[in-house]
């Protein structure tokens, strides 16, 4: 099991050290167009989650390619570059010109844009046929059936998911109005984990393709949880902001975690919650 950050929740090069602890390091979202986001207020703190409306501001791809990725890669740790897009073509153009990092995660599922992309499947085809590089495909639990999301993104050439992303959502100020300019944004923290862990879980019984798991992770054993519903790695997000020495505390803490449910490695728990639901293979 792997530890990565969530794209979006820690700036590599504002952090370095905090950079270092992980696996891998996922980028922010990466645009054709340089976005300055959404207006404040952006972030809002709900009674347990987190909510924000970035609206995926980045530099842009030129500007992520000239300055951003060099000075990632000074870094010496394994890159994921996150893909954003408003049509099957920006990610396409993106991944063509990506090489020598070692996967790129496509974020098929941001709550904080309004235009609408083509569908996840259709992407994946177009970036598949563009990139020889492993490709993630990020989706959102919001579908009402994201397993048939994962088979369709896995059909078109999806080596890996990433699950999952943030859910709609609004927090309300003192006078009842939205707390952030946007109104709504995208939810993330513990409230999330229960989602995800249902994502995960019938995402690898639908695919088999490896998943880096990801909602409201804070501890060992929550993400040891997440391994037992089927993901292979894990990503923190929400909790650096408060906890940037995450990584390191979530794999000095996996040993106990382990004892705890009675398995020798995070390995050995893999897949060790399958549900009835997945076993039955019908609808609820
Ligand atoms: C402030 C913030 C910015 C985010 N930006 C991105 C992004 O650019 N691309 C993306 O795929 N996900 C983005 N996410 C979603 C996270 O990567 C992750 O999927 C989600 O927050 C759930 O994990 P968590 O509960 O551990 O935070 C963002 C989340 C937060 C809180």
């Amino acid at each position: 099991m792997r530890i990565l950050n969530a794209s979006g929740c820690l700036d590599a090069l504002a952090a370095p050290e905090v950079a270092r602890q992980l696996d891998a390091f996922v980028t922010k979202t990466v645009t054709p167009e340089p976005r300055e986001g959404n207006a404040p207020p952006r972030i809002a703190e709900t009674a347990h989650g987190m909510l924000n409306a970035i609206g995926l501001a980045n530099p842009g791809r030129e500007r992520f390619l000239d300055d951003h990725l060099p000075r990632l890669r000074e870094l010496g740790v394994p890159l994921w570059v996150s893909v954003g897009g408003f049509c099957a073509d920006d990610y396409a153009e993106t991944c063509s010109r990506l090489d020598d990092i070692e996967a790129i995660e496509l974020n098929l599922s941001c709550p904080n844009v309004d235009e609408a992309a083509d569908s996840a499947a259709e992407i994946v085809s177009a970036c598949r046929r563009a990139t020889e590089l492993t490709l993630y495909a990020k989706l959102s639990a919001a579908h009402p059936d994201v397993a048939e999301v994962a088979r369709a993104v896995a059909t078109a050439g999806a080596d890996g998911l990433s699950l999952i992303n943030t859910l709609r959502a609004i927090a309300l100020d003192r006078h009842l109005r939205p707390a952030l300019a946007r109104g709504s944004g995208g939810l993330s923290g513990p409230a999330l984990k229960p989602i995800a862990l249902h994502a995960v879980s019938v995402s690898h019984e639908a695919t088999g393709l490896p998943i880096v798991g990801m909602g409201g992770i804070e501890s060992g054993r929550d993400a040891l949880e997440f391994v037992a519903c089927g993901a292979r790695d894990i990503a923190l997000g929400t909790v650096l902001f408060t906890d940037p020495g995450a990584a390191g505390r979530v794999r000095a803490e996996l040993d106990a975690a382990c004892a705890e449910a009675g398995v020798a490695s995070p390995e050995d728990a893999a897949t060790l919650a399958k549900s009835p639901e997945t076993e039955r293979k019908v609808p609820a």
